[in-house]
């Protein structure tokens, strides 16, 4: 497909695709239930985009919607700078994995991949082609004549993967892809995905309730919860500063440190962690009535001796060897925190029982509202 010239059998002739997608003030209810409340969301040319949330937040009513499969009750989508309101799903040019958008079980692998075309009115001969341009992409040239039942879970998913690719879409949605996969072949094709992203260019939206998948597929998470947005920013970002305990607690393991603020200016703030002594902090200037100090396992270290700020001392309770890391538990100021070291180079003269020091820095500690 790289070598193809691109066939933009949708789109009106002399309209740019930029592969943009912009949800303005999207609303979905069903009777009493608010799915979707009010989402602002845009996704650049070529970024990819996730949303992340529990089972419940409003991911797949958002990709249906974006799709042209459910209505809006309120707010406007737009593909390429152009509102989508009227238009049918096949109209729309997105490339589309749900669940709910299976492959067809009485056609081969081939016939599967095909099919958008054959609703293109594309020729045979190029079909053909192009099919086996897509089915190549996904690594799968030497099995189109399967059916469904007669490949993997994995193998199938590509099927999926090159269907969605073959018309040459504006962007690609993909719920939940790698949903019914095993962890390795789940990250195996999480690294196809992006390459494959990568060397088109194309925009996506993505969604999954795995953080992991989210931190290394994004180049933007958007954390839903409710049908709302509670925050969005690069992995990494979201990761080490979120707004409230729920996001932070959401993307992995974190201390909860509850303080007082003693005095904020900028994106910094000076904390009173009680028996933890006073903290510098960083400040994303969130306001609530209780806060705390987030700082994730890994962003705790053992230090030789303590500081005047963010150390603290404490009891080493125990450590875990989980093959690549150590995870030891250390009782400071009343709590029990985490800490995270590599496995690798550590030969660890601390026993349990022992006194520490542990410490962490400004950047990788998050003031945040208590909200759960
Ligand atoms: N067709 C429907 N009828 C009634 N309620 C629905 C329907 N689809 C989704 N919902 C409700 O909307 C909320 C969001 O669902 P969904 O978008 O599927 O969440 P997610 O994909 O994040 O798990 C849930 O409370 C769900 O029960
Ligand atoms: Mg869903």
């Amino acid at each position: 497909m790289t070598t193809s010239a691109p066939l933009q059998a949708t789109a009106p002739a002399g309209l740019a695709e930029d592969g943009s997608i912009e949800l303005r003030g999207v609303r979905r209810t069903y009777g009493d239930v608010t799915a979707v409340d009010d989402l602002d969301l845009t996704v650049n040319p070529g970024e990819f985009v996730t949303l992340l949330g529990p089972s419940g937040s409003g991911k797949t009513t958002t990709m249906m919607m974006v799709a042209g499969f459910e209505d809006l009750t309120s707010g406007t989508v737009l593909i390429n700078g152009r509102p989508v309101d009227t238009l049918p799903p096949k109209d729309r040019n997105l490339g589309i994995v749900f669940q709910s958008y299976a492959l067809f079980p009485h056609m081969s692998a081939r016939e599967n991949v095909e099919f958008p075309l054959r609703m293109r009115r594309v020729r045979p001969t190029e079909r053909r082609r192009r099919a086996e341009e897509a089915l190549d992409r996904v690594g799968l040239t030497k099995l189109g004549d399967r059916r469904p039942r007669e490949l993997s879970g994995g193998q199938q998913q590509r099927v999926a993967l090159a269907r969605a690719l073959v018309f040459n879409p504006s962007a690609l949605l993909l719920d939940e892809p790698m949903a019914a996969l095993d962890k390795r072949l789940r990250e195996q094709m999480q690294e196809e995905i992006k390459t494959i992203q990568r060397s088109l260019g194309i925009s996506v939206l993505f969604v999954t309730h795995d953080q992991d998948e989210a931190m290394s597929m994004s180049d933007r998470i958007v954390v839903m919860r409710d049908g709302r947005i509670v925050q969005q920013g690069p992995p990494e970002d979201v990761y080490t500063h979120p707004v409230n305990d729920w996001v932070a607690n959401f993307l992995g393991d974190t201390n909860l440190l509850p303080c007082s603020v003693v005095e904020r200016n900028g994106d910094a703030a000076v904390v009173d962690l009680g028996a933890l002594g006073t903290g510098r902090v960083r400040d994303l200037g969130a306001r609530g009535e209780r806060y705390a100090v987030s700082i994730r396992p890994e962003h705790l270290a053992f230090l030789p001796e303590g500081r005047p700020e963010n150390s603290a001392t404490g009891r080493l309770v125990s450590s875990t060897n989980l093959g690549a890391t150590i995870r030891h538990r250390v009782h400071a100021g009343g709590q029990d925190l985490l800490l995270r070291e590599l496995s690798a180079g550590r030969r660890t003269s601390r026993a349990t029982g022992d006194d520490v020091c542990i410490g962490w820095n400004q950047d990788e500690a998050q003031l945040l509202v208590l909200d759960s």
